[in-house]
């Protein structure tokens, strides 16, 4: 399905994000078919560019993001004919009317149909001024000549109270329906998949409770530090930058009931609701069943790397978490009893980002612990990223003329059905602002649970900082290990 022609407003269009992202996908989308031939941007921000120096600076960062052989020069010298810039001051309500008339003769040249699409890609810091300017310049109606849709990047809010104040700063001028909140892990192949190995085979969801499953990881690990992104990192931390958000997002997903239908709406409702069962954090949770850790000097790779507190931007003295662990339960029929172990780092050993499934161990197994080589009870373990993949850990006999037990890994590679890297996810989700389908975009609702289940985690922690307790390029604090050993159970970490 193509969608109908649009035209994109993109604040922040000499960001980071544009550059390396937003742009690169929108290209890939139109030079594979999938927008259509009046599709156009109009980027802004506050740089002096000018068309030709946008679409100049545009066709350098998708020849970076692709490579020089990925971009079809035919294919481009269209797509650049759609990508406009306007220079503005995005405080000044002046500027919004100017953007008004700028949008008013690209659509009249481009035959976009008054179809708008606002993407804030700025510092969230101006999210709500800029909702404000467009609602009093007339930019935030759909109406009959066209609807008017706005995609919100993160961090949405950076704690429960202004998270709702944006919420209803934005709600002020466009409905729920038109407001397409962000989080590029929904778009993720392996995310999407989740849905579908749940809910497409009859033989997971009997066994998805806490009959048959002990435990759940929920992994995202980054060998990454901070990426010249301290100050930023600073007033975020791990919880708000990863597990507020995206972690999440993958929990949810498997923790649900099944939907109704795939309705976004029915899809939402779930997962939301879900978290509404989460246990709260109380003092005695956090301290029993949480751990936070801050990287210290260590190696990445055989390569000497440098402790949070000596990045650029950071406070030699710094309190702030680059590693939680949250011990997360659900008080509903399906989870009594099981915990699920969500934790996310910067500058781990490893690049991963995983769900593990622990099941029970099955009643009456035959074999002995002698018989047993290195056999943990079956397994479910989905890897996002990278080298997507779902395995099936089950028994085996090993081979040989004795009877011995060993794990054997059942597995699907998605590289085994695709060629080439999967599609970035940001492709899919732009797809998806525009046909009007909001399934992997975040609801109100959901965000402000995130945020209150998170809230006293955050407010008990920033009582006293963090120190350095794991090396960069270890697996996160012992700690986390030790909490987990306590339930007789292991990190998914060979
Ligand atoms: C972003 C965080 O939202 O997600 C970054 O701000 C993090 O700190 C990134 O590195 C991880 O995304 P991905 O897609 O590389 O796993």
């Amino acid at each position: 399905e193509i969608p109908e022609p649009c035209t994109m407003i993109l604040f922040g269009a000499s960001g980071d994000l544009a550059a390396r992202k937003l742009i690169p996908a929108l290209f890939r989308l139109f030079q594979e078919g999938q927008l259509p031939a009046e599709f156009t941007v109009v980027g802004v921000s506050l740089s002096q560019l000018g068309n030709e120096g946008f679409r100049t600076r545009m066709r350098a960062a998708v020849e970076r993001a692709h490579g020089a052989g990925g971009v079809d020069e035919a294919a481009w010298s269209v797509f650049a004919r759609g990508l406009f810039y306007m220079s503005m001051d995005i405080t000044s309500a002046w500027d919004y009317a100017r953007l008004g008339e700028l949008l008013g003769q690209v659509e009249a040249e481009r035959r976009t149909r008054g179809n708008r699409l606002f993407y804030l890609s700025v510092s969230p810091t101006f999210f709500g001024d800029v909702v404000e300017r467009l609602g009093e310049a007339g930019l935030s109606r759909s109406n009959a000549k066209g609807w008017s849709r706005i995609i919100v990047e993160k961090p949405f809010g950076t704690d429960l109270s202004s998270a709702r104040e944006l919420n209803t700063r934005i709600r002020r001028h466009f409905d729920e329906q038109r407001i397409y909140r962000m989080d590029h892990y929904l778009g993720k192949e392996m995310v999407q998949n989740l849905m579908v190995l749940r809910f497409a085979n009859g033989i997971f969801e009997p066994l998805w409770n806490h009959r048959h499953i002990d435990h759940v990881q929920v992994t995202c690990a980054e060998p990454l530090g901070v990426e010249g992104r301290g100050r930023y990192y600073e007033q975020a931390g791990v919880v708000r930058d990863m597990i507020q958000n995206h972690a999440f997002q993958v929990l949810s997903l498997i923790a649900m009931e099944p939907p109704a239908s795939l309705d976004p709406e029915a899809v939402r409702d779930e997962k939301v609701r879900v978290l509404e069962s989460a246990r709260p954090f109380t003092p005695e949770r956090i301290h029993a069943e949480c751990v936070r850790g801050q990287y210290g000097p260590g190696h990445i790779a055989g390569a000497p790397v440098c402790g949070y507190r000596e990045e650029p931007g950071v406070s030699p003295t710094s309190g702030v978490e680059t590693y939680a662990m949250l011990t997360m339960r659900f008080d509903n029929a399906r989870w009594a009893g099981v915990p699920f172990y969500v934790r996310s780092g910067k500058r781990m050993k490893e690049r991963v980002t995983e769900v593990v499934v622990q099941f029970k161990e099955g009643r009456g197994n035959l074999f002995g612990m002698e018989q047993r080589e290195r056999l943990s009870a079956n397994q479910l373990i989905i890897r996002i990223q990278p080298q997507e993949s779902v395995t099936l850990r089950v028994a085996m006999k090993a081979p040989g003329r004795a009877v011995r037990v060993r794990d054997m890994d059942m597995s699907y590679f998605y590289s085994s059905m695709r060629e080439g890297p999967p599609p970035e996810a940001y492709e899919r989700l732009l797809l998806d602002s525009m046909l009007g389908v909001s399934t992997l975009y975040t609801r109100e609702d959901m965000v402000d649970r995130a945020w209150e289940l998170v809230m006293p985690v955050l407010d008990e922690w920033s009582k006293d900082g963090a120190a350095p307790n794991y090396a960069a390029g270890s697996w996160g604090p012992e700690a986390a290990s030790r909490l987990l050993a306590r339930h007789g159970h292991t990190w998914n970490e060979e």
